[in-house]
């Protein structure tokens, strides 16, 4: 809704521990709106919220001043002496979220409304709830005949969407939302169901990631800050920043006005000595739900380079970083066919780690890199020497293959020779003359062997 009607003052009324509030806060940083943000409660409690103590306002407090005290203000008052702060036909989307009975709601609905501009939108939380004297649904029933534009989302418990005169529809969700096709809505409705299902899921697993704030002594968060290549290097100016939580696996985007693929992108990891693990790094145009370009730790191709005070200790992989402090880099190489405005979103892990035991770890992995070094060199010899044997052993093989092909032709020849011999003998010794011969050759034969011996 916020990238929809793209506002310049949001208002809440009803903030307790801020889970509607800060999303919109959120939103608003994501997408770098010029908006002003308000949430107005008592922070007492109620008779539906319950009552409740001190340390509520004192966790939003921190959380907001934390992360989003830029544009976001915290009025710890009455709705009713919040109301003077807020000129008539100013606020663009105002939440109602106070308390539930038909009275409370319909006061907060019809002394705000002159508040909010032409065009402007009202949420109006609880639409569905009939039990015990909640009464947001009866006003929802008058809202549906006073008003052209409504839309209602069922699920959970149930949200009003309503516009105050004729929006601008120039968006695809306010075009779905006012003008749609009952199956468009009604595939709108779903896609929300889908959506905040998966958010429960995840919330169900990490309590703590619920948009309730953090406890004020938990560790600070680290400052992640994205560089687009402006031309003539990095600048200020031009960088993003999102927190990230210490040890945590988060996915941050960055949403770039201004062309990113000028040059590297870089990354800085926080300031502090850490383990960073860098995971899928995408960049996505538009409003297209497959990433442009992809940098995936798990591509066997990808290269980041590490610069300022960091290092990537494994050549065989650029997923892993050391940080020194101060001002660790990581320079990610991104096509120049990306040159325009587009959103980037990086997994990462940081794990702070105090300076000696990253000093620690460094000489450990260096003396790790220099012994892997040594060993390949080792065997790189060790291969060459084996090879240049090989090489020999096979010419050897050659010429003895020679000397014996050589053999064998002359083997061939004689026994050819023999076989000639062979044939000639036979004719001679069957021919007739031969046989005349025979008692010749007999007689011949007793004569060299000399006169008998007599016994
Ligand atoms: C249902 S809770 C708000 C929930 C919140 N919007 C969220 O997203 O979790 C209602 C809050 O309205 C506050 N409240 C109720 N009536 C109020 C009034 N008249 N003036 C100021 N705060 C009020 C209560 O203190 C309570 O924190």
């Amino acid at each position: 809704m916020i990238t929809a009607i793209q506002p310049s003052l949001i208002v809440e009324l009803g903030t307790h521990w801020g889970e509607a509030y800060f999303t919109f806060c959120q939103a608003v940083e994501e997408q770098s709106l010029s908006c002003l943000c308000y949430a107005v409660d008592h922070w007492q409690g109620d008779e539906h919220a319950g009552l409740y103590g001190e340390e509520v306002f004192d966790e939003v407090n921190d959380y907001n001043t934390r992360y989003y005290r830029q544009f976001s203000y915290l009025l710890r008052r009455s709705f009713d002496d919040a109301l003077p702060q807020f000129a008539d036909d100013s606020i663009d989307l105002l939440h109602i979220d106070g308390l539930h009975t038909y009275e409370a709601v319909s006061r907060d609905f019809r002394a705000w409304l002159p508040k909010v501009k032409e065009g402007g939108i009202i949420l109006l939380h609880d639409i569905s709830p009939r039990h015990d004297d909640f009464g947001v649904w009866r006003l929802w029933d008058e809202i549906k005949s006073e008003f052209g534009d409504t839309f209602e989302f069922h699920h959970s418990w149930g949200l009003g969407v309503v516009a105050k005169g004729r929006i601008g529809r120039n968006s695809a969700l306010t075009e779905i939302l006012f003008d749609g096709s009952s199956s468009a809505r009604e595939n709108l409705r779903r896609h929300y169901v889908i959506y905040a299902s998966h958010l429960e899921n995840i919330l169900g697993r990490f309590p703590l990631a619920a948009g309730r704030p953090a406890p004020a002594n938990t560790v600070p968060d680290i400052r992640v800050q994205v560089f687009p290549y402006a031309g003539h290097g990095y600048s200020e100016e031009s960088c993003q920043i999102r927190p990230l939580r210490p040890g945590v696996w988060e996915t941050l985007t960055f949403d770039f006005r201004i062309p990113i693929g000028l040059g590297p992108l870089r990354i800085d990891p926080g300031s502090e000595p850490a383990l960073v693990e860098i995971g899928d790094v995408l960049i996505h145009h538009g409003n297209s739900e497959d990433p442009t370009w992809e940098c995936r730790a798990s591509s066997k191709e990808r290269k980041l380079s590490a610069a300022g005070t960091s290092r990537l200790p494994f050549s065989d992989t650029s997923s892993f970083l050391v940080s020194f402090g101060d001002d660790p880099q990581i320079i990610v190489a991104v096509p120049p066919e990306l040159s325009s405005p587009a959103k980037v979103t990086i997994s990462l892990r940081i794990v702070p780690a105090s300076k000696q035991a990253i000093a620690l770890f460094e000489s450990f992995t260096s003396q790790l890199t220099h012994g892997i070094n040594r060993l390949e060199q080792q065997l790189k010899l060790q291969t060459e020497q084996h090879e240049q044997q090989v090489a020999s052993l096979q010419q050897d093989v050659a010429a003895k293959t020679g000397q014996l092909t050589a053999v064998r032709y002359a083997l061939d020849e004689t026994q050819q020779k023999l076989r000639v011999a062979e044939d000639i003998l036979y004719g001679v010794q069957h021919s007739l003359s031969w046989r005349v011969t025979a008692p010749l050759r007999k007689l011949m034969a007793l004569i060299r062997s000399g006169p008998r011996q007599s016994r």
